[in-house]
């Protein structure tokens, strides 16, 4: 069985330059929540889009398979007008035959689950065609299902309501299984008559007498119209992918208020508190404990702590401590049992175990050595208006606070830099290097000073 997903709409309600099944959600475009559950249950899928988008979704979906590990085949199909549901189905017809039997979903569900695409499938077994209906308190904005002993008579879309429809309990779905040969056969016996003018699916699925399968799984069939409900649905997926990391082994802490997209992992025993935002590639290992913090594409081993920092793109190992304000992104590589402390920048660097930047630093373009101490305020001036250039401090130096170090330059292993210093040149190893002006105190200045001003005539 194939699947056909229809993403060619405009989706007018979402106000927006570019189709509503482009919209991400977890950062991945609608219709790859759809298509992912769709080929659990099918063998391969056609997405139904508009080809002036063409370039957006093969990008799309180039993601969609790496993130969902996606191997069965894709394929896109081209409905040229959005004139309607029925079209958008049609359109597909060059890469179906009439031995196809195919299941037919809306890219705007994103919730929809393969548990119960297969329970549809299985209940309608005997049907070449049917339709999956839901029950529920709420159907405005769905299309009303009118049926005789499960047979499909008609379905009454929000727009054309009739008085008569109006407080019909059970609504379309927008999924369907239909036999190929029968589609082809009838579609053109379908007008566009109602109001929007469109040529409706539900119109052709009244004409096949679908079997009507009912369900009462409301949350799974969901569909987007609108960006509240494309907010509401994006946390009913951040809730599911929180509850598989709960049961595996992670604590939760104010789980509403954290972000999780479907590609990070957690390992067991970390806690993740409230305010956290986790995106991209992101592996965080086990007894990590963050808290209002962003991590993206990168990864964060053992019994780490991070508190209020962002860290992006970078590697940090294990029982090392992060925060608070700390700024760790492109290409950092922070050692074990490091220290990276408030208001300290990480960039491009790589820092060996047990290095301490506690306080006030910017380590950009640098190579720190095994245990080297980096004081408060030490600022590697990596950028001469041009180009970048590298720092090298080596194993257990000691850098004095609000040091400048203007690279390139290195400092050699077991040395201290006086603070204050604007250290130019490289130091050797062991050496003590002073780069500032020598007090000098000017004793009993002061009190000369203010007598001088007392006698000077007004
Ligand atoms: C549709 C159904 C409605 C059902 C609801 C379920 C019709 C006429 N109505 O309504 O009965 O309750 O879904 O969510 O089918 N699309 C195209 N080309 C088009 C128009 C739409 O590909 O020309 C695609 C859209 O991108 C979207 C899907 O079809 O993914 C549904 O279209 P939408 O306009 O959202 O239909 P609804 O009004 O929600
Ligand atoms: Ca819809």
């Amino acid at each position: 069985m194939k699947s056909v997903i229809l993403a060619a709409g405009i989706g007018k309600r979402f106000k927006s330059q570019i189709p509503k099944p482009l919209h991400t959600i977890l950062g991945i475009s609608m219709f790859g929540w759809v298509l992912k559950e769709a080929l659990e249950v099918t063998d391969e899928a056609i997405v139904v889009i508009n080809p002036d988008f063409k370039v957006e979704f093969e990008n799309s979906l180039d993601r969609i398979k790496e993130v969902f590990k996606i191997e069965k085949e894709v394929h896109f199909a081209f409905q040229n007008e959005p004139t309607g549901t029925l079209t958008a189905l049609v359109s597909a017809a060059p890469l179906l035959t009439g031995n196809d039997t195919v299941l037919v979903l809306c890219a705007d569900t994103p919730l929809v689950t393969s548990e119960l695409l297969a329970e549809f499938l299985k209940q309608s077994e005997d049907s070449p065609n049917a339709i999956l209906a839901v029950r529920t308190e709420n159907p405005t904005g769905y299309g009303r299902i009118i049926h005789n002993d499960n047979i499909l008579l008609k379905i009454v879309e929000e727009a054309d309501l009739t008085e008569e429809a109006r407080s019909i309990k059970l609504v379309n779905s927008g999924i369907y299984k239909l036999n190929w040969k029968d589609v082809i056969e009838n579609y053109a016996d379908v007008r566009p008559a109602n109001k929007q003018n469109e040529y409706y699916l539900t119109d052709l699925a009244s004409l096949l007498k679908c079997h009507v399968v009912e369900t009462d799984n409301e949350d799974c069939l969901i569909g987007v119209n609108n960006r509240y409900q494309l907010s509401l649905v994006e946390e009913n997926l951040i809730d599911r992918i929180i509850q598989n990391l709960a049961m595996e082994g992670v604590r939760f802490v104010k789980p509403s208020t954290i972000y999780i997209e479907p590609l990070v992992n957690i390992e067991k025993d970390c806690t993740i508190g409230p305010n956290v935002i986790l995106k991209g590639n992101t592996t965080i290992s086990t007894g990590t404990v963050i808290s209002n913090s962003e991590v993206e594409n990168s990864t964060i081993g053992k019994s780490c702590t991070l508190t209020f920092s962002v860290v992006k793109n970078s590697t940090i190992a294990s029982n090392t401590t992060v925060g608070p304000f700390a700024h760790i992104r492109d290409g950092a590589q922070i050692g074990n049992e490091c220290r990276i402390g408030n208001f300290v920048e990480v960039k491009n660097s790589k820092l060996e175990d047990k290095v301490k930047a506690a306080h006030l630093s910017y380590l950009g373009d640098a190579e720190v050595g095994e245990d080297a101490n980096i004081g408060a305020g030490t600022i590697t001036c990596n950028f001469d208006g041009k180009q970048k250039h590298k720092t090298v401090i080596e194993k257990k130096a000691f850098i004095g606070s609000n040091s400048s170090l203007v690279a390139p330059v290195k400092i050699g292993a077991n040395s201290m830099v006086a603070a204050g210093s604007v250290i130019t040149k490289n130091v050797p190893r062991d050496s003590l290097a002073i780069a500032r002006a020598r007090q000098e105190n000017k004793e009993d200045w002061v009190r000369r000073y203010k007598r001088r001003q007392k006698d000077e005539p007004k």
